[in-house]
């Protein structure tokens, strides 16, 4: 029995439910399922906030629009969530300050539907860009090759990539891009160093600089991408003030690459690790999507995700104040044996599979459906063209990033 699991030891803290936690990085949910079927809603005193570990409570967070997600509405003693409060500046309006992730209405509700209706046309007509960006870097990999990292040379590159085209970044400023896109990831790190703080805030506003640049570019020459498409909404009529797309923009980098990087990189491993799986995919590749989300249940990039109670409540039988915060754990919902039968089965014939990995309600990812659309692309083509790959050393452990509250490989090493 591992000390998670006995009854008498302390309940784990948030902190310990994050890769900085040996066995929460080895295998988290060794730590998850004695804490959802002990106290599936835990009161955290480090951090202030109440964990959610069930399924059902998630899932109604989640879903609830009454409830609000800016950190700025937290207590003061939720002291993790109050550490994503930054670029707080009184004298603007929040929704300049903040993207739509940490927004509450009626700023969410003004500012979501414009951006989620140009992203959502874009992407609906994608497809080509994004096969022709994989089959790219298909064609740099070759057979007999090895053992080489594939996170550097195909998980990675693919969502910025994918991103910059859709945007229309320029091939030249592409490098740079990349960079940035890379650093400002580090905004959810609420345990990151005043060294990576300083690069972050340079990185971001880069690419404040750059989109405001880039978007009167646009305004004078439009062409066929998402900025045009932005810059043209708002000459319609939207009501998006130009600090509102720009930080917008940002987010859609923030949101998208690292998420859809782990998706990509933690399908690859668990078809390799799977291979009766892997043989039903390579067998029917029309399976796909069906494999993308068990890949998004079994091994969900993003652990969790929060809302802050608006008025009294109650959950899992817990009750909570205004500004008091729960942290909803959809890596633990993804596996809940009250939803999911055998859930630590990795199995893409699944029938029932609701998964969390994208949250719910008014805050549901937005880019759910280009992750989906590159991972179904990405794990699709890849494994067609390389049917056989294999890791380059089964027995080692996988190489797992630190980063908190993300979940995804730092390294990928496989022979062709
Ligand atoms: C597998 C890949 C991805 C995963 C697992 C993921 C996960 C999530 C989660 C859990 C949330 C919070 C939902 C909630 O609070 O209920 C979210 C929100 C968001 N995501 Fe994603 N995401 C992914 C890909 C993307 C992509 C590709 C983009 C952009 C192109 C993106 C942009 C955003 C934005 C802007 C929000 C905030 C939406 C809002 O609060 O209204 N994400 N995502």
């Amino acid at each position: 029995m591992s000390v998670a699991e006995t009854a008498e030891s302390p309940l784990p803290t948030l902190f310990e439910l994050t890769a900085m936690n040996p066995a929460y990085r080895a295998d988290p949910h060794a730590v998850l399922d004695p804490l959802r079927a002990r106290c599936p809603a835990h009161r955290d005193e480090a951090s202030g906030s109440l964990i959610l570990t069930r399924y059902e409570d998630v899932r109604a967070v989640v879903n609830d629009r009454s409830l609000w997600r800016d950190p700025l509405c937290a207590e003061e003693a939720a002291v993790a969530q109050r550490a994503f409060v930054v670029n707080v500046d009184p004298t603007l309006p929040r929704s300049s300050t903040t993207s739509i992730l940490m927004l509450d209405d009626p700023d969410h509700g003004r500012v979501r539907p414009p951006l989620a209706q140009a992203l959502y046309a874009r992407v609906a007509r994608c497809r080509p860009q994004v096969e022709a960006i994989v089959d790219a870097a298909l064609d740099a990999l070759s057979a007999g090759e090895g053992p080489f990292d594939l996170m550097s040379r195909f998980c990675v590159p693919i969502p910025i990539d994918v991103i910059a085209r859709i945007l229309g970044v320029d091939t030249e400023r592409l490098a740079q891009f990349r960079a940035w896109s890379e650093a400002v990831i580090e905004v959810f790190n609420p345990f990151r160093t005043p060294e990576r703080t300083v690069e972050m805030e340079a990185a971001s506003q880069a690419l404040n600089a750059y989109f405001a640049e880039t978007m009167e570019a646009r305004r004078q020459a439009p062409r066929d991408d998402l900025l045009t498409d932005m810059v043209r909404l708002q000459a319609e009529g939207a009501d998006l003030s130009e600090d509102e797309l720009r930080i917008n923009l940002t987010a859609l980098l923030i949101g998208g690459n690292l998420t859809t990087t782990d998706l990509i990189g933690n399908g690859v491993r668990l078809l390799l690790t799977h291979p009766q799986e892997l043989a039903k995919l390579v067998a029917d590749p029309g399976i796909v999507n069906a494999v993308v989300e068990e890949v998004l249940r079994y091994e969900p990039p993003v652990d969790l995700t929060a809302r802050i109670a608006s008025h009294d409540m109650e959950v899992g039988g817990c009750p909570l104040k205004p500004g008091q915060v729960m942290n909803t754990w959809l890596r633990a919902a993804n596996r809940d044996p009250a939803v999911f039968e055998d859930p630590h089965r990795f199995d893409v014939s699944r029938k029932h599979r609701p998964h969390v990995a994208f949250g719910g309600g008014a805050h549901i990812c937005i880019g759910a459906p280009l992750a989906r659309l590159e991972a179904q692309v990405a794990l699709s083509r890849f494994f067609a063209r390389f049917p056989d790959l294999r890791l380059s050393d089964p027995a080692a452990p996988p190489a797992w990033r630190g980063l908190p509250f993300f979940r995804g490989l730092e390294r990928l090493d496989v022979v062709a």
